[in-house]
């Protein structure tokens, strides 16, 4: 896939699924924007790939969402694909702490994930869109989740978002669609990265959890990334408004 003189958006790009995509993108060519809350790791990565350029934001932020795009502008002068990622679980707000049953969940988590995971999305796709109509059209990915189809007890903000995300999508891609604008979602499955691996790999844990998925492994980033670049190309021209699961078999 050749992605030459093509300007890439991976928020959530510092880390796990975002960062192998963004190595991905960089390899086909692309000049990438790493937009992560963590922006100092996303200066890192920025100054391994050749082209590439950081922008701390946190996407809970409509104005910082904004001036995202604005640095990705001033940057590269268009925009041409755009992959919303950045993501919590329960887990994080609450720092390793079992996650409580739904009616004591604290409130400040419920919006802390929906804040992040939802909202966050919205926000990036209210900034990006104007220069992709300004610019002749892109393709848009979203990161939903396994909790886009199913759910798990303890799971209520996470599962509300990722099903909120998928119905975004849908809503962009019927909307925009008639401007040269795709956007689809990737739905990963159970992926080993610092999101989950303390949680994944817990010995009691594991082998019950890798039991469940057909391929009998995790996926690496790499999975989900290839994934997401393809979504992105020219090769996935007519795929608009869907989900494409990377999940191993697991929901099959
Ligand atoms: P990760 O924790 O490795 O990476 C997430 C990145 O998002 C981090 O660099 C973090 O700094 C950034 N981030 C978090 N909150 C942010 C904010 N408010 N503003 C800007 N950046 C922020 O996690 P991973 O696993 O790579 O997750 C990426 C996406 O994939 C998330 O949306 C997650 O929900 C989704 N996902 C992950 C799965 C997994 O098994 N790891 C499974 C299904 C979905």
């Amino acid at each position: 896939m050749d992605f030459q003189g093509k300007a890439v958006l991976v928020t959530g790009g510092a880390s796990g699924i975002g960062a192998a995509t963004v190595r991905l993108f960089a390899a086909a060519g692309a000049q990438v924007a790493i937009a992560d809350r963590n922006a100092q790791a996303a200066q890192a990565l920025a100054k391994e790939l050749p082209g590439a350029i950081a922008c701390g934001v946190d996407v809970m932020n409509p104005d910082d969402c904004l001036a995202m795009v604005d640095t990705v502008h001033k940057a590269f002068g268009r925009l041409d694909c755009a992959f919303n990622n950045a993501g919590i679980t329960e887990i994080g707000p609450l720092k390793g702490a079992p996650v409580p049953e739904t009616h004591d969940l604290p409130l400040d988590v419920w919006r802390q994930v929906l804040g992040v995971d939802l909202d966050g999305v919205f926000y990036c796709l209210r900034a990006q869109l104007p220069l992709m109509l300004e610019t002749g059209g892109g393709a848009i990915v979203n990161t939903t989740s396994l909790q886009a189809h199913v759910s798990y007890p303890r799971t209520a903000a996470y599962t509300a978002a990722k099903h909120g995300v998928f119905g975004l999508t849908k809503t962009i891609a019927k909307e925009y669609g008639n401007r040269n604008i795709r956007c689809n979602a990737v739905s990963p499955g159970v992926v080993d990265t610092p999101l989950t691996n303390t949680v994944i790999n817990q010995p009691e844990y594991k082998d019950s959890l890798l039991n469940t998925i057909p391929l009998g492994r995790f996926a690496e980033p790499e999975d989900v990334a290839k994934a997401v670049v393809w979504l992105c190309s020219d090769g996935a021209g007519y795929i608009n408004g869907t989900v494409l699961v990377a999940d191993g078999g697991y929901l099959a």
